[in-house]
């Protein structure tokens, strides 16, 4: 299928571009890199040895969108452009619903200009919001603690309409837990340009020099060892979880929520532990106090993606620990 890819310069959105191109399908791809580098594009074309259509512009150009859905032909769209740090979107939550509401009614606009109607929509495990039980399935309330979250789930509802409007719409909304590694090559991978608010980056941060030492929020949870715990997966496993919810839609009309998660929960200290280990360095840390708006502990319940993708998780957490670092090594060497 012609797909065009929304935020494909990114971390999970460039990791699924590969899966995808390897698949067979003919990718384009949209990204104002707001948050990615245009590097990613030609390391992606190395990657799947031909070229990428890329264009440098923002989802909330619905003419420009408009024009590139019928110009590439595309056929289905696969939306991960958005922004996602949940202290940005508390201390600026205008920013989140204009570019992560407005953008996706943007483009589901200009889809219908062009009668396109296969949607893959990168949701997230915010919407959930306080676990009621765990592990999280599909069916758990949901109640989003933050902007971040709640943007999010206005896009899923927002979806649901669409689909009640016009019986021929396919959409699955997939909520990830939390992505880790980068793809077996090194050459792309998760090293943000900004200061990392996320577990992983942070660490990444800290072994590369540019930070002394990580902070873990909290040792005094009601978790194994007090840290948080959480579903850490790898990202091509997210990826081939994007190829399976795409696969699925070729023969489903509606709306289709999926975990994408692991299933298993890894608290701060044994992720630190295991990182350590798989790539013989040290990681200097410190205990500090919780983080505001943090849950004690969250996973997945996957069986859903399972029963009807036929999708489960192939990689653990010592391939996404090394998968990490080779990466990290790559960049390191590239700014020597
Ligand atoms: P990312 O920031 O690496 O990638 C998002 C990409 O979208 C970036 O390249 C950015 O430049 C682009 N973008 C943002 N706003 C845009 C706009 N208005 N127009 C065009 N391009 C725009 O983030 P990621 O980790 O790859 O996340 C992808 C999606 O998955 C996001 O929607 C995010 O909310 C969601 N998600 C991420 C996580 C996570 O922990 N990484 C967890 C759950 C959900
Ligand atoms: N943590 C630290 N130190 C840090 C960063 C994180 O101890 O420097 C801890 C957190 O307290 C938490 C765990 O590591 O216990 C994971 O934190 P992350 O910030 O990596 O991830 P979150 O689970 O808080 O949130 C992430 C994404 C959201 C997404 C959510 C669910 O940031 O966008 O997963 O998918 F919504």
């Amino acid at each position: 299928m012609n797909i065009l890819i929304t935020g494909g310069a990114g971390y999970i959105g460039s990791h699924t571009s590969i899966t995808l191109a390897k698949a067979g399908h003919k990718i384009t791809i949209v990204d104002n890199l707001c948050n990615s580098n245009i590097e990613v594009i030609g390391q992606i074309t190395k990657i799947i040895g031909s070229k990428v259509n890329f264009i440098n512009g923002d989802v909330r150009n619905t003419s420009l969108m408009t024009k590139i859905l019928k110009e590439h032909r595309i056929e289905g769209v696969i939306h991960f452009a958005g922004l996602k740090s949940i202290t940005e979107s508390v201390a600026n939550p205008l920013l989140y619903y204009s570019n992560n509401v407005l953008g996706s009614i943007s483009l589901i606009e200009a889809m219908q200009l062009n009668q396109i109607k296969t949607f893959v929509f990168s949701s997230s495990a915010a919407v959930y919001g306080g676990p009621a039980y765990l592990p999280y399935d599909e069916k758990h309330p949901t109640n989003p603690i933050n902007p971040y979250g709640n943007s999010k789930l206005q896009v899923e509802t927002i979806l649901k309409d669409w689909a009640i409007s016009d019986h021929t719409v396919k959409v699955s909304i997939l909520r990830y837990f939390n992505p880790v590694g980068a793809h077996e090559s090194g050459l792309i991978g998760e090293y943000p340009t900004q200061f990392p608010n996320n577990l992983m980056p942070y660490i990444t941060k800290v072994i590369s020099g540019s930070l002394t030492h990580l902070n873990i929020y909290g040792n005094d949870y009601e978790t194994r060892d007090g840290t948080g715990e959480r579903d850490y997966i790898h990202v091509m496993d997210l990826a081939e979880g994007h190829l399976a919810a795409l696969s699925h839609l070729k023969n489903n009309f509606g709306v289709h929520i999926y975990n994408l998660g692991t299933g298993q929960s890894t608290t701060v200290l044994e992720l630190i532990k295991e990182f350590e280990k798989v790539n013989r360095i040290e990681i200097p840390y410190k205990f500090s106090s919780r983080r505001e708006g943090d849950l004690p502990s969250y996973y997945s319940d996957t069986s859903k993606a399972f029963k009807d993708l036929g999708w489960k998780t192939k990689y653990d957490l010592e391939q996404s620990c090394q998968d990490t670092y080779r990466h990290v090594k790559y960049i390191v060497q590239l700014s020597d």
